[in-house]
C-alpha cells in the first residue's frame, strides 16, 4: 500500500473546464484530469507516446487530444493513434469521482474507502484550495493545536492572556485523534457579536477528529454562554484534507459547512452565509501564511520541547506512518 491508494482530493469540480485539461500533481505525480460529459478521466500527465505532456492537449468529443502527434485517448486510458490505426497504446489512468465539489483521485485497483464527511443539517459555506510551503506533517500540525491561534487569527480563538484556562482534552485511537478545546472567545468585535449573536461572554469550543486514509480533519466549532452548555451563534462543521503536492508542498483543501437549522431568519442568514465565507477565508490565509512562513520546518518532534497542546502531533505523526504512508507493514507472503 501507499499514499496513491487513498482518495485524494486534488482540484475544486469549478477548476476543470469542460473542454480543457487540467494538471494536478500528487505526491511528485503529475495526472491530467478531464471530462468526458458526467465522466471524469484521469491519466498520467506524460504521453505514453513520446512523453508529451498531456495536460497541454485539448479536449475533443470527450477525448483527450496530444498536440504532439494528435494521438487520443479516452477517459479509461485506451488510445488511438490515428496515423497507426491498429495500434492499441494505452495510458495509465488512475480512478476519478466528483464529491462535494472537488475533483478525487486514487490509484487504479485500489480498495481504500471513500473519507465520510457528515453534512446532514448543514448547508454549504465555501470550499477553496490554498497551497502552502511546508510539509502535510507540519500543516496538519498547525491544523491540530489551537495554541497559536491567539498571535495567528483574527476572530476565531482564545486571547494568549486566557490560554491557561483552555480545557484540552486529547484521545488516540487505532484510527483517528480526536482532540477537545473549550475555553473562553477572545474579544470579538461588535458587528461580528451581533450579526452571529454571539454573547459577550462566551465560550468557544473548537473539537475535531483526525484520520488518516486521506490525511484529514473534520472540525466542530461552535459558541455557549459562559459556563453552561446552552450554545448560541453559528455552529461550524469545517473539513480540512492535506494533499501532499511534493515533499515540501501540500494543498489545503477546505470545506466549510454551517448548521442552517439554527439561522432560521432568511434576512440575517442571506449575511451570515457570506461573512462565515469570508471568515473561514481569512482565517485559512492566515494559517497559510504562517505556514509559508517556517522556511524548511524540521517534520520529525522528537527532541522538540512540546507543550500539553501538542499530544496530537506525535499521535498523528505514527498513524500518518502507519496508516497513510504504510510504512512498517509486512511484505511478501
Ligand atoms: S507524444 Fe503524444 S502523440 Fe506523440
Ligand atoms: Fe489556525
Amino acid at each position: 500500500m501507499t499514499l496513491f491508494d487513498h482518495w485524494h482530493p486534488v482540484a475544486l469540480s469549478r477548476e476543470l473546464r469542460r473542454r480543457r485539461p487540467l494538471k494536478v500533481t500528487l505526491a511528485g505525480a503529475d495526472v491530467v484530469l478531464f471530462r468526458d460529459g458526467p465522466r471524469l478521466g484521469a491519466l498520467d500527465n506524460t504521453c505514453p507516446h513520446r512523453g508529451f505532456p498531456l495536460h497541454r492537449g485539448r479536449v475533443d468529443a470527450g477525448q483527450l487530444v496530444c498536440p504532439y502527434h494528435g494521438w487520443r485517448w479516452a477517459t479509461d486510458g485506451r488510445g488511438q493513434a490515428p496515423g497507426t490505426p491498429t495500434a492499441r497504446p494505452c495510458a495509465r489512468a488512475w480512478e476519478a469521482v466528483e464529491r462535494h465539489g472537488l475533483l478525487w483521485i486514487r490509484r487504479a485497483g485500489s480498495d481504500m474507502p471513500f473519507p465520510f464527511v457528515d453534512i446532514s443539517g448543514h448547508g454549504r459555506v465555501t470550499t477553496l484550495r490554498r497551497r502552502v510551503q511546508a510539509p502535510l506533517e507540519v500543516v496538519l500540525d498547525n491544523f491540530t493545536e489551537v495554541e497559536h491561534t491567539p498571535p495567528v487569527h483574527a476572530f476565531l480563538g482564545y486571547p494568549l492572556e486566557r490560554m491557561a484556562e483552555v480545557e484540552c482534552a486529547t484521545t488516540i485511537t487505532d484510527d483517528a485523534v480526536t482532540v477537545f478545546n473549550r475555553g473562553p472567545q477572545r474579544r470579538l468585535p461588535a458587528p461580528i457579536r451581533g450579526v452571529f449573536q454571539i454573547p459577550r461572554e462566551a465560550d468557544f469550543v473548537d473539537a475535531w477528529t483526525t484520520r488518516f486514509s486521506p490525511v484529514h480533519t473534520i472540525y466542530d466549532q461552535y459558541f455557549l454562554v459562559r459556563g453552561s452548555d446552552e450554545r448560541r451563534g453559528p455552529a461550524l462543521r469545517i473539513a480540512v484534507f492535506y494533499t501532499p503536492v511534493g515533499p515540501a508542498l501540500t494543498d489545503l483543501i477546505v470545506l466549510a459547512y454551517a448548521s442552517s437549522a439554527r439561522w432560521r431568519r432568511p434576512l440575517l442568514e442571506a449575511i451570515r452565509f457570506p461573512m462565515t465565507r469570508l471568515l473561514v477565508r481569512i482565517e485559512v490565509g492566515r494559517d497559510a501564511r504562517l505556514l509559508d512562513a517556517m522556511e524548511a520546518p524540521p517534520v520529525v518532534l522528537k527532541g522538540r520541547a512540546l507543550g500539553r497542546f501538542d499530544k496530537a502531533l506525535t499521535a498523528s505523526r505514527r498513524h500518518i506512518a502507519r496508516i497513510y504512508r504504510g510504512e512498517g507493514e509486512a511484505t511478501g507472503g
